[in-house]
């Protein structure tokens, strides 16, 4: 069982290339699985996610509650899930409007059996503001609640400009059209050459992986990987991260709030919670220099968001601006990192190669 999560791990990360020709953001969970009752009408592609989701939130892989296949009712906790799933949809509609404040890790905090029901009431007011995995802010729960004199804290406006500031100023970064960005992909033990062009709002990544040529982007209407469309999956959510210019470029004041301060690597940062119709992301600015040093965001399944985390740092000057040569990447299962060597700016790109590949022919 080992390996088929293995294999999941990998359908997830490389995406509908392994899942096939259609698009699967068009199909509905049981028009693509065989065998699914409480999920019904919901977005086939957000399935996998969301399974990653569960077994997240327990602490289990995926054999604790199937035994292949994996249509088959076989697993006494696969009947409980669902009826876990249930209930968890039935609080939500009867107590938070139908939003997914509580989920799975709500109560099972990585565990298969909770141990505290006093956890619920905890995790609601953290959860409310954020993705679900994210800690909660100092600040708030924390110094303040203790009773200790708040921090003065800038406004959303103002911890923006400074930091649009501290990258070489408005006019320096509107000045960009084209990034041309040469780095390492590291994984583990694993380096490997990776290429990223943004420019006109599309996306390209070319990479390698164990010596075969990936590439993923964004062509101004989808996000893709390999040959077929990502529309509402993980790797989406890394591609959206990826497509500005530079890190929580097109971030507005509006909506967005400051939560207080959260010691972060040795250093204090504000922390700015963002929601949008596609969930909450959480930015962390550094309290001295300005610069942003994390972005918490995630992909949309059915129970919550499964979160993602990218720190930005090794900020250096780039003709007239100031940009991360290093990010490092983290979800629920891997971690991974981007140690750039060189941005070029404003060079010529084409803007065929932001179109996906054809998929391939299907199958008779
Ligand atoms: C906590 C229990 C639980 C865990 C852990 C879990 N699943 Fe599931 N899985 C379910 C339930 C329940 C369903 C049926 C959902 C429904 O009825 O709508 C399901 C359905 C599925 C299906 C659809 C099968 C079909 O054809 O009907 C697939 C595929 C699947 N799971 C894969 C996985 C993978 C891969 C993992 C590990 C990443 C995983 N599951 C982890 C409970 C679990
Ligand atoms: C309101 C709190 C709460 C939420 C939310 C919740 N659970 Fe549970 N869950 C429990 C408790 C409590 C138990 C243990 C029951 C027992 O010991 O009999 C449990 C047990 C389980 C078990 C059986 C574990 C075992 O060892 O057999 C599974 C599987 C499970 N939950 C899955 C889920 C999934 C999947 C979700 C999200 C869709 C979820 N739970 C959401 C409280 C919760």
């Amino acid at each position: 069982m080992r390996n088929t999560y293995l294999v999941a791990a990998a359908i997830l990360a490389f995406g509908a290339v392994a899942m096939g020709q259609t698009n699967p953001a068009e199909k509905t969970a049981e028009q693509e699985f065989k065998n699914i009752q409480v999920f019904q009408g919901k977005p086939a592609n957000e399935l996998i996610p969301t399974m990653n989701f569960m077994a997240s939130s327990l602490g289990v892989e995926c054999a604790f509650c199937h035994a292949a296949p994996f249509s088959a009712d076989i697993k006494p906790q696969k009947a409980t899930a669902r009826k876990m799933i249930q209930m968890v949809y039935a609080i939500n509609k009867d107590n938070f409007g139908g939003r997914n404040q509580i989920n799975c890790f709500t109560c099972h905090q990585g565990h298969s059996r909770p141990t505290s029901a006093l956890n619920i009431a905890a995790d609601a007011v953290a959860a409310s503001a954020s993705a679900p995995a994210a800690q909660a802010p100092s600040g708030r729960g924390g110094a303040a609640g203790a009773g200790a004199a708040k921090p003065e804290l800038p406004t959303a406006q103002q911890i923006l400009d400074k930091y649009q500031a501290a990258l070489g100023g408005a006019a320096a970064l509107n000045g960009i059209k084209s990034e041309t960005v040469t780095a390492t992909r590291v994984a583990g033990d694993n380096s490997s050459p990776e290429t990223v062009i943004r420019a006109d709002g599309k996306l390209l990544i070319t990479g390698d992986r164990g010596g075969s040529k990936v590439k993923s982007g964004y062509d101004g209407t989808m996000y893709w990987n390999g040959t077929a469309s990502e529309a509402r999956s993980d790797s989406a959510a890394q591609l959206a991260l990826d497509l500005p210019l530079y890190p929580g470029a097109g971030l507005k004041a509006e909506g967005a709030r400051v939560f207080g301060e959260a010691p972060l690597d040795g250093k204090t940062a504000y922390l700015v919670a963002v929601r949008s119709p596609d969930g909450a992301a959480r930015y962390y600015f550094d309290k001295d220099s300005g610069l942003l040093l994390r972005i918490i965001t995630g992909a949309p399944t059915y129970l919550g968001t499964l979160p993602l985390q990218v720190d930005y740092s090794d900020y250096r000057a780039v003709e007239g601006v100031k940009l991360p040569f290093a990010s490092a990447w983290s979800d629920h299962t891997r971690t991974w990192e981007r140690k750039v060597s060189d941005i070029k700016l404003n060079a010529p790109v084409d803007a065929a190669v932001f179109v996906p590949p054809p998929a391939p022919a299907p199958k008779p």
